[in-house]
């Protein structure tokens, strides 16, 4: 059972914990979408995003660090979904120009709940005080758009080939 939730400060803890479980469980999926994009853009900009995710759980580390509080305990059971249906894609049996629209179809699923959430936390860590925090988990909060972002410009050129796959 969870710590009973008394104020705003006690929810912005429990919305990190959630975040630190989501980058936790993305850092553990994402290469397995690395090796499954054959879209060399695709491909990298997954790596690349792989790369950003690591720093995005130390920045989470950090401001546990310093709001003394452990960034462990919780799992984002939103995100474990969201990666179970990805998983299933992984597994279905398609043409490589359609897995690719497929597998950003559920990246962008991933990068929307992260872009809520770290919204949310943003908004909370303003509201409290937090500067330094605000800031740090507004850079995140930039790259996860990004992330989405690019996505959908590299979405272009792999939609249209799925679309002539046969
Ligand atoms: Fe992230």
């Amino acid at each position: 059972m969870a710590n009973k939730l008394n104020n705003l400060e006690d929810l912005f803890k429990h919305e990190l914990k959630d975040l630190y479980s989501a980058e936790t469980q993305i850092l553990d999926a994402l290469p397995k979408m690395v090796e499954k994009a054959s879209n060399p853009d695709l491909k990298k900009a997954f790596e690349h995003h792989l790369e950003e995710t690591k720093n995005q759980k130390q920045r989470l580390e950090e401001v546990c660090k310093k709001l003394e509080m452990d960034p462990k305990g919780e799992t984002c059971k939103a995100m474990q979904g969201i990666i179970k249906e990805a998983q299933d894609m992984l597994k279905e049996d398609a043409d490589p120009e359609v897995m690719d629209a497929a597998l950003i179809a559920e990246a962008q699923r991933v990068e929307h709940y992260e872009i809520a959430g770290y919204g949310t936390v943003c908004t909370f860590a303003e509201r409290l005080g937090y500067t330094d925090i605000k800031n740090k988990l507004a850079e995140t909060l930039d790259e996860e758009k990004n992330a989405d972002q690019k996505l959908s410009t590299v979405s272009k050129n792999v939609n249209a080939k799925a679309e002539a796959s046969h």
